[in-house]
């Protein structure tokens, strides 16, 4: 589903990705952990172009979103082209994004309205089920303000799904949320995995990472310092930087 090779991000003097490179397949959940700084974010952003990678290569479902030639350049699809593989992906943010100005059902259905140029009728039944399956139809006319931090990140991936994306990418979805409220949205993304979506996940959430993911990229320094199933890293982690991140986080 993903495939990104050697991929090289700076940003002025500082090279915040050097070389990574990850694989995921479809229905495949994969975790990203590692100190702050380390680029984690960065990676995720240029997965879906919210920033552009210097050199490397990027391919959604065997399209090619970035490449680079012999001479080191890199090339990007057309942009008609970055828009439509970018769509594959949904991605949920630390920080919800959600419209202040536009109650939970009208967030979820702007964007299949305005990009896919779906009709509000089409929309809207479809936008209701992702409410219930998030525990949300009751606060479908609500404003984000009115909803607790755990209650606007269930409306983000709602609103996510409703783009009808074939990956998903997380971004931290429970760093900004009292430990109580951690858990609904981790249910939430659990009932994904378990449908068989294809979710990279950054996060500080241990247990989550062990019980939810198949594997378990650690990233320190904009490199990936170990990469391997969830089970086995958190038993036995090779690297000693990664060995005193975990007795860090535990
Ligand atoms: N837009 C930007 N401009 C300049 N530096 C940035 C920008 N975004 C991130 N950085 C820097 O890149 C490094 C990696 O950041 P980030 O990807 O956010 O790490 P993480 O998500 O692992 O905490 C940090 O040193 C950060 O300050
Ligand atoms: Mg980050």
């Amino acid at each position: 589903m993903i495939n990104a090779e050697n991929i090289h991000k700076r940003f002025g003097a500082v090279e915040v990705l050097k070389g990574v490179s990850l694989q995921i397949s479809k229905g495949e959940v994969i975790a990203v952990i590692g100190p702050s700084g380390s680029g984690k974010s960065t990676f995720l952003r240029c997965l879906n172009h919210l920033e552009t990678i210097d050199s490397g290569r990027i391919e959604i479902e065997g399209a090619v979103l970035a490449s680079t030639d012999a001479n080191g350049h890199c090339h990007y699809a057309p942009d008609a082209e970055v828009r439509q593989i970018c769509r594959k992906m949904g991605m949920v943010f630390q920080h919800f994004n959600l419209f202040p100005h536009l109650t939970v059902l009208q967030n979820i259905i702007e964007a299949p309205i305005t990009v896919k140029g779906m009709k509000r009728e089409e929309i809207i039944p479809v936008a209701e089920e992702l409410l219930r399956k998030v525990g949300l139809f009751p606060k479908r006319d609500s404003y984000p303000a009115r909803l607790s931090g755990g209650q606007k990140q269930r409306v983000a991936i709602a609103r996510a799904l409703a783009m009808e994306p074939d990956i998903m990418l997380f971004d931290e979805p429970t760093s900004a949320l009292d430990p109580e409220l951690t858990g609904e949205v981790l249910r939430a993304m659990r009932q994904l995995a378990d449908e068989h979506m294809t979710m990279l996940v950054v996060t500080h959430e241990m247990g989550f990472a062990r019980e939810v993911a198949g594997k378990v990229l650690f990233m320190d320094h904009g490199e990936i310092i170990e990469a391997r199933p969830a089970a086995e890293l958190f038993a036995n982690p090779e690297h000693p930087r990664t060995r005193a991140f975990l007795d860090n986080m535990l």
